[in-house]
């Protein structure tokens, strides 16, 4: 459990915005979730089935426990259901996997390409759009991606990840074209590093914090109406 500082405790008298992070279970999502409740926020996090972690995680901070599966609507329209529109500062959709061991598109099975297309890019857009509503004006919408998503800075392999996380970001920009600039919200697709995770392993370069600290900043800074892919520590990454 992370420890908690007495000014982030003021602070938490003060302003309390409000975040929704789907995907919170473990790893960033659940990292990013317990930052975020340092930092004053009050925290909506999402679990798909129960999660000890995640549960230790609410019971001392400001963090809500919420239900979703991204490839399951109904379970999106049940959680937008239960907070009120308008209402959210930031909305995050996290949930990703790394999809089967072989990632090359000559070995790839329909059902494979079917999981990590639906949990990776069409889940995510489909959460946004439902959840979209209970942003405020102004607000920010963020996808977590991956810089493996980049055309630009492809060195191929990893097809079926790469192919997921670019499909992510352009029904990314369709959403900041069609529903979010008119309301003045910024949507970000976000990549938070190589991090120590169960999908990141534990070679990665960052911790889970090192990684959060910089999505949080992110997330907290005031964003014009655009779509960006930003790194974890805010710089530009090319599409
Ligand atoms: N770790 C890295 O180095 C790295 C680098 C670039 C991008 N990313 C991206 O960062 C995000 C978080 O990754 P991580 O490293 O924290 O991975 P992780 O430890 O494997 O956690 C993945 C999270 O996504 C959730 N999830 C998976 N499928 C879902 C679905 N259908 N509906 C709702 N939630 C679902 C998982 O929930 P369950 O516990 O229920 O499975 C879990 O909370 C992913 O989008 C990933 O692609 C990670």
């Amino acid at each position: 459990m992370r420890a908690r500082s007495l000014r982030h405790r003021r602070r938490n008298k003060i302003a309390k915005r409000r975040a929704l992070i789907i995907g919170a279970s473990r790893g960033i999502g659940l990292g990013l979730a317990e930052e975020l409740a340092e930092r004053g926020w009050h925290v909506f996090a999402s679990q798909r089935s129960v999660s000890e972690h995640l549960g230790r995680a609410a019971e001392d901070a400001e963090i809500e426990v919420v239900t979703a599966d991204v490839t399951d609507p109904a379970t999106l329209e049940a959680l937008a259901g239960r907070i009120e529109p308008g209402s959210l500062d930031v909305v995050l959709v996290n949930a990703g996997i790394i999809g089967p061991e072989s990632q090359s598109v000559t070995n790839a099975t329909a059902d494979e390409v079917t999981e990590i297309m639906m949990t990776n890019a069409v889940g995510p857009a489909h959460a946004a759009m439902v959840l979209l509503p209970l942003l405020k004006d102004g607000g920010t919408l963020a996808f977590t991606t991956s810089r493996m998503g980049s055309i630009a800075e492809s060195s191929g392999g990893y097809d079926l990840y790469r192919m997921s996380k670019a499909a992510q970001n352009i029904l990314a920009k369709g959403i900041f074209e069609q529903d979010a600039k008119r309301r003045g919200i910024a949507v970000l697709s976000l990549h938070p590093g190589w991090v120590q995770t169960d999908m990141g392993g534990s070679g990665a370069h960052l911790t889970v914090d090192e990684s959060v600290a910089g999505l949080a900043d992110v997330l907290e800074a005031k964003h014009a109406p655009a779509h960006r892919f930003l790194a974890y520590d805010g710089s530009e990454i090319p599409w």
